[in-house]
C-alpha cells in the first residue's frame, strides 16, 4: 500500500493520478509471445491449491434460474407470468444473478456485437495503444483494475468506454474507430440493453413492494441520466490457468450488469462458501445484480460475488454493460423499503462518483468494498 489508508474504508483516498504505478504489460502480447510459465505477477494461487477455494459444478436445478421474458411479458398466460416473477424475485434475493432468454435482442445483433468487439483486439498494438487508458476514467484499452503498486494482476486485457448518460460523456470520442460498424452496432446494442434493464428495474420495484414502478429507475437518475459503461474483457490462452484468474473476485459497483458471453465458459459465482461455474448459454444474457441495488433494497437483493477463470486451450471474450447511477446521485437504502421491512438502514449513503474512486483505487476485493458501506450498529 502506498498510503497509510485502511484498504477497506479507503478513508483519505485521493483520486488516482493520470498514470498507472507500473508499466502496463498487455496479456495478449505475453500470451502471443508463447510464454510457457505464468509470470510471477499473475500468480494468484500456489500449485495444487486448486483455485484457492472449492469449486463445485452444480446440476442445472442448483444453478441460478433462467428467466423467460416471454413468460414475464404475459405471453404464455397469467399463471406462467406469476410463477416466473416469483422465480425472478427469489433469484434477486438468493443469488443476485440470473440468466434471461427471449430478451428481445436479435441473435444476429449479438453476433455482430461480439464480432466488432473482438476485432479491436486484432488491431496492431500501435493502433490499440492510441486508446491506452489511465486510472482516472478507465476509458480505453487497459488491463488492470486498481492502482496499488505491486498488486498481483489478472489475466485479461479490456476495452472500456461509457455509453450513457450522454450528458456526462465525451460523445463517442474514446470509442474505437475500427471496425467501421463499431459505433452503430454498439450504440444499438447499448440502447437495447438499457431498455431491458429499465424493464427489469420496474419489475424489481414491484417485487420489492414499492408503490411506484419507476422508483428504482428514478433513484438511479431516471431514463435521461441513467449511466452505462461498456467493457470487453479479453482473456487470452493462459499457460498455467490453475494458478491465475481472469478477473479476481468482486462485486460490480453499479446497479446491475448484463453480460454477454462467447462459447467459452469462465464466469463463477460464490455462494455458501463455494465457487459455482455458470455455463455459457448462447441464447441467454446473464444479469448480475450489483452494489447499488443491494444498497437501495437495504440488503434484500444481493450483489453477487463473482470472478472469472481462464484456460490454456481457448481464449475467451465476455462483454459487460454496467448500468450505474448518475454520478452525483446520493444512493442509500430507500426509505420506503426501510419502513416496510421494519429494519433500520444497513448501508451508509454515498454518491456513485465517490464510491467509484474507492473501487478504482483499491481494485477488486471480493465483497470487502461493499461491506465497508455497512453501518455498524
Ligand atoms: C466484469 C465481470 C465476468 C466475465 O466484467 O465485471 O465480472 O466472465 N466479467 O468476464
Ligand atoms: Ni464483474
Amino acid at each position: 500500500m502506498a498510503t497509510a489508508t485502511s484498504p477497506i474504508t479507503g478513508a483519505g483516498l485521493k483520486p488516482a493520478g493520470m498514470k498507472w504505478p507500473e508499466q502496463i504489460k498487455y496479456v495478449q502480447e505475453l500470451a502471443e509471445s508463447g510464454v510457457k510459465l505464468l509470470p510471477p505477477q499473475y500468480i494468484k494461487f500456489e500449485q495444487g491449491q486448486a483455485l484457492h477455494e472449492p469449486t463445485v459444478v452444480a446440476p442445472p436445478q442448483k444453478l441460478p434460474p433462467v428467466i423467460d421474458m416471454f413468460d414475464i411479458n404475459g405471453a404464455s398466460g397469467t399463471a406462467e407470468k406469476k410463477a416466473m416473477l416469483e422465480m425472478l424475485g427469489s433469484a434477486c434475493r438468493q443469488w443476485g444473478i440470473f440468466q434471461v432468454v427471449n430478451h428481445g435482442i436479435p441473435p444476429a445483433l449479438l453476433d455482430e456485437v461480439k464480432r466488432v468487439s473482438r476485432e479491436f483486439f486484432d488491431l496492431p498494438m500501435e493502433e490499440k495503444l492510441k486508446y491506452a487508458n489511465n486510472p482516472v476514467t478507465y476509458e480505453g484499452y487497459g488491463n488492470r483494475t486498481g492502482v496499488q503498486e505491486g498488486s498481483t494482476l489478472d489475466w485479461n486485457d479490456y476495452f472500456y468506454h461509457f455509453i450513457r448518460p450522454f450528458s456526462a460523456i465525451n460523445g463517442q470520442k474514446s470509442w474505437p474507430h475500427q471496425p467501421e460498424e463499431y459505433r452503430t452496432v454498439i450504440s444499438e446494442y447499448g440502447e437495447k440493453v438499457v431498455e431491458l434493464c429499465e424493464a427489469l428495474l420496474s419489475i424489481f420495484s414491484e417485487d420489492l413492494g414499492l408503490e411506484k414502478k419507476d422508483t428504482l429507475l428514478e433513484s438511479l437518475g431516471g431514463d435521461e441520466e441513467l449511466g452505462a459503461g461498456y467493457r470487453v474483457n479479453f482473456y487470452p490462452k493462459c499457460p498455467q490457468p490453475e494458478l491465475a484468474l481472469g478477473l479476481s473476485p468482486h462485486t460490480d459497483p453499479g446497479a446491475m450488469t448484463v453480460l454477454l458471453q462467447d462459447q467459452v465458459s469462465g464466469l463463477q459465482l460464490k455462494k455458501d462458501g463455494v465457487w459455482i461455474p455458470i455455463p455459457s448459454r448462447q441464447d441467454a444474457l446473464t444479469v448480475l445484480l450489483a452494489d447499488q441495488l443491494e444498497i437501495l433494497s437495504n440488503g434484500i437483493y444481493k450483489s453477487v460475488n463473482h470472478r472469472s477463470t481462464v484456460n490454456s486451450k481457448k481464449e475467451r471474450m465476455s462483454i459487460a454493460i454496467f448500468i450505474h447511477p448518475e454520478g452525483n446521485k446520493m444512493i442509500g437504502p430507500l426509505e420506503e423499503v426501510v419502513k416496510k421491512s421494519g429494519r433500520s438502514p444497513l448501508y451508509n449513503e454515498m454518491t456513485f462518483n465517490e464510491y467509484r474512486i474507492f473501487i478504482r483505487t483499491l481494485g477488486l476485493k471480493g465483497q470487502a468494498i461493499l461491506s465497508s458501506r455497512v453501518i455498524n450498529t
